[in-house]
């Protein structure tokens, strides 16, 4: 069984599972043959995935993999009903201002996508990013010694930080750029969800999607909520015990999550699969390409991108280290989600400014597709290609 985004469903293919209302009724039968009008009426529908049958798919192997993997429209579950986002950034923040903690997070009424910034960052979308995090690091530290309302205040947060990550020019940037934090798991956290969640915006998922994967990403690794401050990111050198005790946060995640019927199957999934590869080679199980949930292949794509930006030099953020690691995310990766998130990476670093290893400072005017080295302008000037000049190279990358 194939699970393609709506954008991609093509005139004869057979559908794996029933499309329903919200009541239950069959808007279109399975192993229906796609038409062009049927792919019409789901954009109406507002379907984000559909399942599609694959040759050799039986209906027994269909069915056990929907046992997991249930597509519903108009699904009025209670955290669906949380999730009705409003691009209105006014409400961004209603739910926490509702529940006392507008004193800890009050976005101004004035705050709106301000298309005439001169610079791509901002103080106030800092301050935002700040606060955001200072949430995150309140309820992980509460959390670690009373778990009763950890995920209840994940899920409220899911809703605004969605919104945030909606109306933010460039919101990738804050969390390329980041910022110091007392609580590594939270600052991890924040910055693989704004990742994920500008991903699923470049592959045009819509609202509801949208919210679903950012309250997975925001939970992807909450079975680290106990681990030591060395386990939240394993080393290299890591003992077969600390790796051991590092792939069980898989497993603790997905048991702090269990049980609640209004749990989007996604956030389950996402927590499950986002260490799997696409090659096979991830864990826990080791699944292949299309077995993994769209949902995690996008936040295991996020994940390994901070995990290079933050630990991959050992020297704090750097730009280089993950502009270095491109070339082999598609082979780790959903070709489609890395080829996104790479093209978008090269546009938003032109006209960054770079250092030089001779010291000088230089503008990006020119990323190769290939993400070779880029044509750059220095500031008396002189453009230079350093694909063909071999003694200039780049020192750092910065945002
Ligand atoms: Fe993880
Ligand atoms: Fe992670």
């Amino acid at each position: 069984m194939l699970r393609v985004q709506r954008q991609d469903l093509k005139e004869g293919m057979i559908l794996a599972e029933p499309i329903l209302d919200v009541n239950g009724k069959v808007l279109l039968a399975d192993k229906a043959e796609i038409s062009q009008k049927h792919i019409q009426l789901m954009q109406t529908w507002d379907i984000g995935f559909i399942c599609i049958r694959e040759p050799g798919d039986t209906d027994e192997s269909i069915a056990a993999e929907l046992k997991v993997d249930r597509i519903r429209i108009g699904d009025k579950s209670q955290f669906l009903e949380a999730l009705q986002l409003g691009i209105n950034t006014n409400q961004i923040l209603s739910i926490l201002q509702g529940k006392k903690k507008s004193e800890q997070f009050a976005l101004p009424a004035e705050y709106e996508k301000d298309s005439s910034l001169e610079t791509l960052f901002n103080e106030q979308t800092f301050d935002y990013y700040g606060r955001f995090l200072n949430i995150i690091e309140k309820t992980f530290h509460t959390s670690a010694r009373n778990k009763t309302s950890l995920i209840k205040d994940m899920v409220e947060l899911a809703q605004p930080l969605a919104n945030f990550i909606l109306c933010t020019e460039g919101v990738i940037g804050y969390a390329l750029r980041s910022i110091a934090a007392k609580n590594e798991l939270a600052r991890h956290t924040l910055a693989v969800t704004i990742i994920s969640g500008k991903i699923a915006l470049l592959l045009e998922y819509n609202k509801r999607d949208l919210g679903i994967l950012v309250l997975g990403a925001l939970l992807h690794d909450i079975g680290k909520i106990n681990f030591p401050p060395e386990i939240i990111s394993l080393s290299k050198n890591a003992s077969e015990s600390q790796r051991r005790l590092y792939e069980s946060h898989i497993s603790q995640g997905i048991s702090l999550v269990t049980g609640k019927a209004w749990m989007p199957k996604e956030v389950l999934l996402t927590i499950a699969q986002h260490h799997e590869r696409i090659n096979g080679n991830g864990f826990p199980i080791g699944f292949l390409g299309e077995k993994i949930h769209p949902f995690a292949r996008i936040v295991a794509l996020a994940d390994y991108v901070d995990h290079v930006m933050y630990t991959g030099s050992g020297e704090g953020c750097n730009l280089l280290d993950l502009i270095r690691q491109l070339p082999l995310m598609n082979q780790l990766f959903d070709i489609g989600i890395s080829t996104c998130f790479i093209n978008y990476l090269r546009d938003f670093l032109l006209s960054n400014v770079i250092q030089l290893e001779d010291g000088r400072q230089a503008q990006i005017v020119f990323m190769h597709q290939s993400l070779r080295e880029p044509i750059i302008k220095t500031s008396d000037g002189t453009i230079i290609d350093l694909n063909k000049v071999k003694n200039i190279s780049i020192k750092k990358y910065s945002l």
